[in-house]
């Protein structure tokens, strides 16, 4: 087992953080809100043989600035849709030289995944969807990331953690595994304020993705934690029934962070789905 190293490179004046690790064929690993690309660290510890997997923070989160530097100083440059994000992965490929990736995403990672098929679909080899959905918020979703903005506003990433962390990990994982959620806070924490509100912004005006899954070309492996109570099983079985060459996981004992609550379940999965690409 290896711990992977954080990389860093400057695109278009930002900074940008990304782990990896392994070596072969790409694929990119895109964090869920409201974390950062060390919520990969099981599977870049596992990388499956033949494979790279890059995994960036988003812009504003971890090590990734949502400012970027201009000959006059540094300046906000935010994230102001879902899409901006999937620009900002296309310019990481671009960097790294990479023609075309397998695309993964868990929840919001995989709203930015979807931006990625609107704006490059060629580039997109195939895609994960782990524990997210295609559609768009919902008005009770909306008002609840309105309460969420002010959260923020009022106490910072700690309200973030307060009101998510119950409902990140799944019934079996709070039992077992209280420290997990001792480092997801961690995680939380560690991100700024501004960087988690324009994703919260981000996610509520994102499109309707759901139009997108019979035109995909492309194999897809969904995932979905039997506990998930953000984004339940019956979800990814209708992103599934859509999708025209789709595999379903369900990984036991593993709510809405499955790849960390369950690596040993999620790896399989994943290297069986890449194995037959
Ligand atoms: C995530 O894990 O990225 C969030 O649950 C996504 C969301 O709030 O819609």
């Amino acid at each position: 087992m290896t711990t992977p190293m954080a990389h860093h490179v400057t695109l278009s004046g930002r900074d940008v953080r990304y782990f990896d690790a392994g070596e072969g064929r790409p694929l990119v690993l895109l964090h869920g809100f409201p974390l950062s690309a060390d919520m990969w660290r099981p599977q870049l510890e596992a990388a499956p043989p033949g494979w790279r997997l890059i995994a960036p923070d988003l812009r504003g989160f971890g090590g990734t600035t949502r400012d970027v530097a201009t000959p006059a100083g540094r300046v906000d440059a935010p994230a102001t849709a879902i899409d901006d994000y999937a620009g900002d992965v296309l310019q990481l490929l671009d960097a790294l030289e990479l023609e075309r990736a397998v695309i993964g995403g868990l929840s919001m990672g995989g709203y930015v995944a979807f931006g990625l098929v609107r704006r490059a679909p060629d580039r997109v080899e195939a895609l994960v969807l782990a524990d997210t959905r295609s559609e768009a918020d919902t008005e009770e979703a909306r008002a609840n990331r309105m309460a969420m903005l002010e959260a923020i506003e009022r106490n910072g990433p700690r309200a973030v953690a307060d009101t998510m962390l119950p409902r990140l990990l799944g019934a079996t994982t709070q039992a077992t595994r209280p420290e997990l959620a001792g480092e997801m806070r961690r995680l939380i924490e560690a991100n700024r304020p501004a960087g988690l509100a324009d994703a919260v912004r981000c996610m509520m005006s994102r499109p309707d993705s759901t139009p997108l899954l019979a035109s995909l070309a492309c194999p897809a492996l969904v995932v979905a934690g039997r506990e998930d109570v953000l984004t339940p099983v019956a979800v990814h079985e209708q992103m599934c029934a859509r999708l025209r060459r789709a595999t379903l996981a369900v990984i036991e004992r593993a709510g809405h962070l499955s790849n960390l609550e369950q690596p040993q379940a999620f790896g399989e999965a994943l290297a069986r789905f890449l194995a037959a690409l």
